[in-house]
């Protein structure tokens, strides 16, 4: 029987269900913004109940809900429009998520995309995304990679002296072979700006953020990015190279940040280098202040909704210029987790118990590291509530181990659930994000399916794995047979 006491509501898993406050950002949100308890006291999502997904598509499921996702996007642009005075391209942070349908929903909402791989990027061009939208990111990108963004006429996001050298002979080399087709069909395109390789510097601007604190330094230890001090040097050499279209600026400070300060102290930053890269003959623009906006994950997170946060950073950016009287670049910002993180979780099958007196009690899930591998590497936090019993009093603190060959692959240490018994449907909160892209097949598990629902139904986007999935790119000489 389904109780609505309000007592018995927030001593239950309902207490996590975005309906009760639908004024918030997705981001701050621990469901997805369709979540809701049927009659049945089972949790749905885009229409679709849990239980049954996971009956259709097996366990464990990432269950990905449209709405949420497409809602996200469209706070972005919408806030964009309303706080920056110029023009605004969002990219989504493939990094996050990389599959052909969450780049084509991506795609469809006017969004760009940000790829840090070949194999992101060849996503991203499958799913349909123009390449002038996509940006490639990365700090050691293999020679095979750039001729691949060259040739697909992406932008590329220059990290080192060793890429932009690089790059110059690449585009050299591709530009001469282009110019010869060109004189073989009679159009010369040689320099014509489309032909160029369009590039972004990016830079460390002295600001890191470890999600509740940051600093500001002169100089930081990052991998990425050119330090401050080699820019003049950077501006001059980019200045000489008649392959390369200089369009604008990157700096990335951080992920899962909470704090506004950062975002308002990057704008001035980053419009001074602006103004120093005119000086070399090199407009901005466009300026790219990557991504990082925290989502909920637990009750304890209070991030800034997407529109706080555009509002912080467009203000910052367009004061920033107009102070140093420098012309409003295309502003670009690249969120990964708060669009896709909060739009999905993932369901798995409760399997065994066990139960060490007075110590705790262990709840295994037919998944784990292979599919979340967050909790193991970075100590995060999760909610997660049984879909089945969504009304049921949380009287029971158990821990979520996963069924890994490994003392560590615990999902969720010390949660409240209500009585559990092998077969309900746990569902993890906010598993859009790292969690599918940074998967694995350790100990040879097959990696879940995924689906997409929406308005009560549902697509796979992902296949699950097979057995014979893991053995697709095993070799076995035949001396061993
Ligand atoms: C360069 C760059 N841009 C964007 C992102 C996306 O960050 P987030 O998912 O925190 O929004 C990252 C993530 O690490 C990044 O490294």
């Amino acid at each position: 029987m389904v109780s609505t006491h309000p007592a018995r509501v927030q001593n239950s898993a309902r207490q996590y269900l975005s309906s009760d406050r639908p004024d918030r950002s997705p981001n701050q949100q621990l469901l997805p913004l369709t979540a809701r308890a049927n009659s049945q006291d089972s949790l749905e999502i885009g229409g679709c109940e849990v239980t049954a997904l996971v009956q259709q598509f097996g366990s464990p499921l990432y269950i990905l809900d449209e709405n949420t996702l497409r809602t996200a996007c469209q706070q972005y642009r919408q806030a964009l429009e309303r706080y920056y005075p110029g023009a605004f391209q969002v990219l989504y942070a493939s990094k996050a998520w990389s599959c052909l349908a969450v780049c084509a929903i991506a795609a469809s909402e006017g969004l760009g995309i940000d790829v840090v791989s070949g194999g992101e990027l060849y996503t991203a061009l499958q799913a349909g995304v123009s390449p002038e939208k996509i940006y490639f990111h990365g700090n050691n990108k293999s020679v095979d990679e750039l001729n691949f963004a060259i040739e697909a006429g992406c932008r590329i996001v220059v990290d080192n002296w060793w890429e932009l050298q690089t790059l110059v002979n690449l585009s050299a080399t591709y530009q001469q072979q282009k110019s010869n087709l060109d004189a073989a069909s009679e159009t010369a395109l040689w320099t014509s700006t489309e032909t160029k390789t369009q590039i972004l510097l990016r830079f460390t601007p002295g600001i890191e953020c470890h999600t509740h604190e940051y600093i500001r330094t002169g100089h930081l230890d990052s991998k990425f990015g050119f330090d401050p001090n080699q820019l003049d040097e950077v501006f001059t050499f980019v200045s000489q190279q008649p392959t390369l279209q200089f369009l604008g600026l990157h700096a990335h400070i951080g992920s899962q940040i909470f704090e506004r300060q950062p975002h308002r102290d990057l704008a001035p930053v980053m419009v001074e280098w602006c103004s120093k890269a005119a000086s070399y003959g090199l407009p901005v623009a466009e300026l790219n202040v990557g991504g990082g906006l925290g989502i909920s994950y637990t009750e304890a997170d209070d991030p800034p909704s997407i529109e706080e946060w555009v509002k912080e950073v467009a203000e910052a950016v367009a004061a920033a210029c107009q102070e140093r009287q420098v012309p409003l670049p295309k502003l670009l910002c690249e969120p990964g987790r708060s669009l896709i993180g909060p739009a999905c979780v993932t369901a798995y099958t409760v399997g065994s118990q066990k139960v060490v007196p007075e110590i705790r009690t262990y709840i295994a899930v037919d998944g784990g590291m292979s599919d979340n591998p967050r909790p193991i590497t970075y100590q995060s936090q999760y909610r997660a509530a049984i879909a089945n019993k969504m009304s049921a009093p949380l009287t029971e603190t158990v821990t979520i181990a996963g069924k890994h060959c490994e003392s560590g692959d615990i999902l969720i240490k010390d949660i409240k659930l209500p009585p559990t018994e092998a077969g309900d449907i746990l569902v993890v909160m906010a598993t859009g994000a790292y969690n599918y892209s940074m998967a694995s097949n350790y100990n040879r598990l097959a990696r879940p399916a995924a689906v997409l629902v929406n308005n009560g139904e549902a697509h796979p986007i992902l296949q699950r794995e097979t057995y014979q999935d893991l053995l697709r790119q095993d070799c076995l000489p035949e001396r061993l047979i």
